[in-house]
């Protein structure tokens, strides 16, 4: 019989919530995991994340900083079971936590699969093929489902998602974004997600928090390279152009060399991904 693993993170969540309300605890619970994975790379908000991190867990009672890590392993494994889904999105309307943000709504996952089979319904493939890699943008993405869907597609379609997708998402809310980043980090994606308002503060606007997948450091010289006969706008959509823009340039902050940080990762994690998992030290 298949696990219900929704069920089993409500169980484990609930153990958390005597102290505090569960809106706390589902942003704490975000906030550490997106740390945890942005911090594999050195990136120049390590040290700021890492402290940010310190001084949520240590809030919390030794029992309970114990919860957090099987949280996110029920959800690595809900995931590894089953790509095709919104695991966070779905808990977050079943824990009613969206009425916190006046009943904030996410598409629901079915109708996300439709929309990318529709975008995808040509030769996907193909056009792989022959751009090199493509770029998809969610401006609004709420906890990711439709780029969640668009993977899944490219995939079916014989298109390999990790290194020839570049996904670019932006939310309003760093709730939601978070939720997006966890999900596409467990996806494997090379992805940035942007904290900040889509209209007044596009992209990589500086007062713009963004997070980066780990995999979207190992394959940012992909987009690089194919894009120098092409511009990619703030919200991902891709352009042709004479001028030779270099997608690092456009994608990251200013702030953040891709290529730097992965050679320092390279060196210093010597190629592997170590994920120190939500530790209290
Ligand atoms: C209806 S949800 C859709 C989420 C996702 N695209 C989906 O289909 O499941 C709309 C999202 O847009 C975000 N949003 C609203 N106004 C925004 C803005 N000005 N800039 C960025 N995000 C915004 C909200 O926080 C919310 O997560």
């Amino acid at each position: 019989m298949k696990k219900q693993w929704d069920k089993e993170f409500i169980t484990l969540f609930n153990r958390l919530g005597g102290r505090r309300s569960n809106w706390e605890v589902w942003n704490d619970f975000l906030t550490m995991a997106a740390i945890a994975f942005a911090n594999v790379m050195p990136t120049p908000e390590r040290t700021e994340r890492e402290d940010c991190y310190l001084s949520i867990i240590r809030s919390y009672e030794k029992e309970e900083q114990e919860i957090f890590p099987q949280l996110l392993s029920v959800v690595t494994m809900a995931f590894e079971e089953n790509p095709k889904q919104d695991f966070l999105g779905n808990l977050y309307t079943a824990l009613n936590l969206n009425q916190h943000q006046k009943g904030q709504f996410f598409t629901p996952y079915h109708i996300c699969e439709f929309m990318a089979e529709v975008q995808n319904g040509g030769d996907l493939k193909a056009e792989v093929e022959k751009k090199g890699f493509i770029s998809v943008s969610d401006p609004a993405c709420g906890a990711g489902a439709l780029l969640i869907a668009f993977a899944n597609s490219a995939r079916a379609h014989g298109v390999n998602y990790h290194e020839k997708v570049l996904f670019v998402a932006q939310d309003i809310d760093a709730t939601a974004a978070k939720m997006c980043y966890i999900q596409l980090t467990l996806l494997g994606c090379s992805a940035c997600i942007i904290i900040g308002d889509s209209l007044s503060k596009p992209g990589f606007h500086p007062d713009n928090e963004v997070y980066y997948t780990p995999m979207y450091f190992l394959n940012s010289w992909r987009f690089c390279e194919k894009t120098r006969t092409e511009e990619i706008s703030a919200n991902g959509a891709v352009a042709e152009t004479v001028s030779e823009v270099v997608i690092e340039a456009v994608v990251s902050k200013p702030s953040v060399d891709a290529a730097e940080i992965r050679e320092a990762f390279l060196e210093e994690a010597d190629g592997q991904f170590s994920f120190d998992l939500l530790t209290a030290s």
